[in-house]
């Protein structure tokens, strides 16, 4: 068979690492080994592009291309490369994008990213770099990629909004500072969801006097409650799609409810929309945004989820109403998100590939699930509850006669499993105990069946003595 630009990449990285091939060696020139090798000249080329990407080539024009003379490899990593066995290499190596992903929630399959696309994009965003993009990025964020969103969020997420109202920002934490200075710098009354996003309710709770909420039923958060107890609220972060971290959908009623109670009190809704991409029937949610017709919500997108958190890029929707008090604000406060990201993102965007990267994603995750589900099923039949959602990214294993979960979590850890324990998601004392599981990055049936084997015995016996325990008490 013939080697593909894996095999090629893999087997002159090996040869690189291994110190088989020295820094300053030349190697074949493309024309010569894809004739070698029986191999299309692109096939050559991709690999050597992402030799050159990721340091270990360089390329000197005409004289060809060399191992990075600049090179330094410790005797270390050599040494521990010479005692295993060659291994076929994916772009990411697959041993450390386990240990760093490991039933994790909340991120994608790093396995998936789109490698070869993305540094070919890359390579074409510096090439056609002029002056004027060298300086400051725009304030509000690079006009073709803000295009390329309201696009993007007319035709997928149902809202009809303008590039104007489409500001590129740099992650979650960075949307709450900005949207905390613009709507509650003055103390006003801010309300999250119970449970909630671990990391929203730090943030609020460092940043806020009090933080007030409100509870999350399986038709999502519960407005009446809101109007009975926080009426007066002049902020409220929901997660609509998906539920963090219960996965559950804010229902159609309680979504009207909630944006007319905005309406009528000039209130502001922020909807964290952060994996609503990910839906495995054919029944889409639309965002709340796309009913919003006042105006009153602020929607919070962002490529963590559906390309990588390491780019560190997502985006606001602003209302109309907002928007020259936060470019005034902004024009204090900000300089732009890093450029070049934002201009390959807008060419994979615009180019279609988004779209065609999503639709991949969706069947690799509604898997990938599938996995995680029926492992959880084989080796925990007495243990967990399952309730199975139509989208996101993670699934709740809720305990059936437990409330261990804190400890089970820690338990798990020490097995490099990096599940998280629902019951400090919540703030208050009606909790609800389990592990919420990312599946995203299992590979194969058998792989979930072996990670979850891990701590079985384990967590028979530290369930079994706590209940014990309980039963004496
Ligand atoms: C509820 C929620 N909102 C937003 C985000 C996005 O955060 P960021 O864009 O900083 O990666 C995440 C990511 O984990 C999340 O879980």
């Amino acid at each position: 068979m013939k080697p593909g630009y894996r095999a090629i990449y893999a087997q002159y990285r090996e040869s690189i690492t291994q110190g088989l091939l020295k820094p300053g060696d030349k190697v074949p020139s493309v024309r010569v080994l894809a004739s070698e090798l029986g191999v299309a000249r692109k096939t050559v080329e991709t690999a050597w592009s992402i030799l050159v990407g990721e340091g270990f080539l360089v390329s000197d024009g005409a004289r060809g291309t060399r191992v990075n003379p600049e090179l330094v490899l410790s005797p270390a990593t050599r040494k521990s490369r010479e005692k295993t066995a060659p291994r076929p290499v994916a772009v990411c190596g697959d041993a450390e994008r386990k240990q760093a992903a490991f039933l994790r929630l909340g991120i994608p399959a790093l396995d998936a990213f789109p490698g070869k696309k993305w540094l070919l994009l890359s390579a074409k965003a510096v090439r056609a770099l002029p002056p004027s993009e060298m300086l400051t990025p725009p304030l509000m964020g690079y006009a073709p990629l803000r295009d390329a969103i309201a696009h993007y969020l007319n035709i997928s997420r149902g809202l009809a909004c303008a590039p104007e109202q489409v500001v590129i920002t740099g992650g979650y934490q960075h949307n709450m500072r900005l949207i905390l200075t613009l709507l509650a710098g003055g103390g006003q009354k801010v309300v999250f969801e119970e449970p909630g996003y671990f990391l929203g309710q730090r943030i609020l709770q460092h940043t806020l006097q009090q933080l007030h909420r409100v509870p999350v039923d399986n038709d999502g958060l519960d407005v009446n409650y809101l109007l009975r107890h926080h009426n007066d609220a002049h902020l409220i972060f929901v997660t609509p799609s998906h539920q963090s971290p219960l996965a559950v959908t804010l229902s159609l009623p309680r979504r009207q409810q909630l944006l007319a109670w905005a309406t009528q009190h000039n209130r502001w809704i922020v909807e964290d929309d952060y994996d609503g991409e990910f839906h495995y029937t054919r029944k889409v949610v639309p965002a709340l945004k796309s009913l919003d017709s006042d105006d009153r919500v602020i929607y919070m997108g962002t490529f963590s989820k559906t390309m990588l958190p390491a780019l560190r890029t997502s985006y606001l929707v602003l209302p109309r109403a907002l928007l020259a008090q936060f470019r005034q604000m902004a024009e204090l406060t900000e300089s732009g998100q890093p450029l070049l990201t934002q201009k390959i993102l807008a060419a994979f965007l615009s180019e279609g590939h988004f779209y065609k990267h999503l639709k991949r994603m969706r069947n690799l995750y509604s898997t990938r699930r599938g996995f995680v589900l029926a492992a959880l099923a084989q080796i925990y039949p007495q243990i967990f509850d399952v309730e199975v959602r139509n989208g996101g990214m993670h699934i709740i294993a809720f305990l059936r006669a437990s409330t261990q979960d804190v400890a089970l979590a820690q338990l798990w850890h020490r097995h490099q499993l990096q599940v998280s324990p629902l019951s400090e998601w919540y703030s208050g004392n009606a909790r609800r105990y389990g592990l919420i599981i990312g599946y995203t990055n299992v590979a194969s049936a058998e792989e979930a069946i072996a990670l979850l084997q891990r701590p079985a015995q384990e967590t028979q016996a530290l369930l079994t003595d706590g209940s014990r325990q309980a039963a004496e008490e």
